[in-house]
């Protein structure tokens, strides 16, 4: 999320509303329905574009983030935007919604570093007011097990300002493992700022998912 590809200026398609439910298993033509505990992460939709616009565009949530679209039509932009790359199997968005609920409360992506998803980078924003609630851990799992089930990624950055300080949290919590500072590496209101570089391997994940295990027992 903080270095989302999607560039509005450069986005000239126009954008067309899907003709129905594509019933697939193939993730590129439509993204599964992932349900945890807590939460269900499904593929974006034009309709999401309200929700998302009213909860991530925040100062609170996009202080860390490159700028999200400032309208609601620029988060539809956003979404056709999405799925356009989804079909061409390099990066997959979902939604986030509470179980029972459809209401799109954020979002996590994943993107295709090397071709073919070897190392590929994930990103996450979650309209505040769900800040705390185990949404986002029960998210991540699933995102998780998405990424190196069903894309077979071997390696999975993520990056988070330093000064983030729930962002640098949340990844260590689902077992992300600090392996560089990236020195003014970040754009933000015209300050170059810091991050960290997060990674998991797939051989990590595995062991925490057999051991049963997560989190803090992770294996570092
Ligand atoms: C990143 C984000 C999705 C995480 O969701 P969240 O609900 O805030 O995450 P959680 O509360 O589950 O986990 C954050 C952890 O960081 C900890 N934390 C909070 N503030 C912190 C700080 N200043 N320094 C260190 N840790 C901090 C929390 O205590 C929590 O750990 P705990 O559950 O063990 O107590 C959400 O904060 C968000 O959308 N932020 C804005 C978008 C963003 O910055 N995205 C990029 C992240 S790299």
């Amino acid at each position: 999320m903080e270095k989302m590809p999607y560039r509005q200026e450069l986005d000239t398609h126009v954008f067309q509303e899907p003709a129905g439910p594509v019933v697939s298993s193939d993730w590129q033509s439509a993204l599964p329905a992932l349900t945890g505990k807590t939460v269900t992460l499904r593929g974006l939709r034009p309709s999401d574009a309200a929700s998302l616009f009213a909860l991530l565009t925040t100062e609170e949530v996009s202080r860390f983030i490159s700028p999200p679209p400032s309208t609601v039509q620029g988060f539809e932009a956003f979404i056709a935007w999405t799925l356009r790359q989804q079909a061409a199997g390099t990066y997959a968005c979902f939604a986030v919604t509470l179980k029972g609920f459809d209401t799109a409360i954020g979002i996590f992506q994943v993107r295709e570093t090397e071709r073919g998803f070897s190392t590929a980078e994930w990103g996450f924003a979650i309209g505040s007011m769900f800040w705390g609630t185990g949404v986002f851990q029960d998210g991540a799992e699933l995102l998780l097990a998405f990424a190196f089930e069903t894309l077979d990624v071997h390696r999975l950055e993520a990056r988070a300002a330093v000064s983030n300080g729930r962002g640098n949290g949340a990844l260590l919590k689902v077992g992300a493992v600090r392996e560089a500072i990236l020195r003014k590496s970040f754009r933000c209101n015209s300050e170059y700022l810091d991050q960290v570089l997060y990674v998991i391997v797939e051989d990590d994940w595995t062991y925490s998912r057999n051991a049963g295990r997560r989190s803090r027992t992770f294996l570092h």
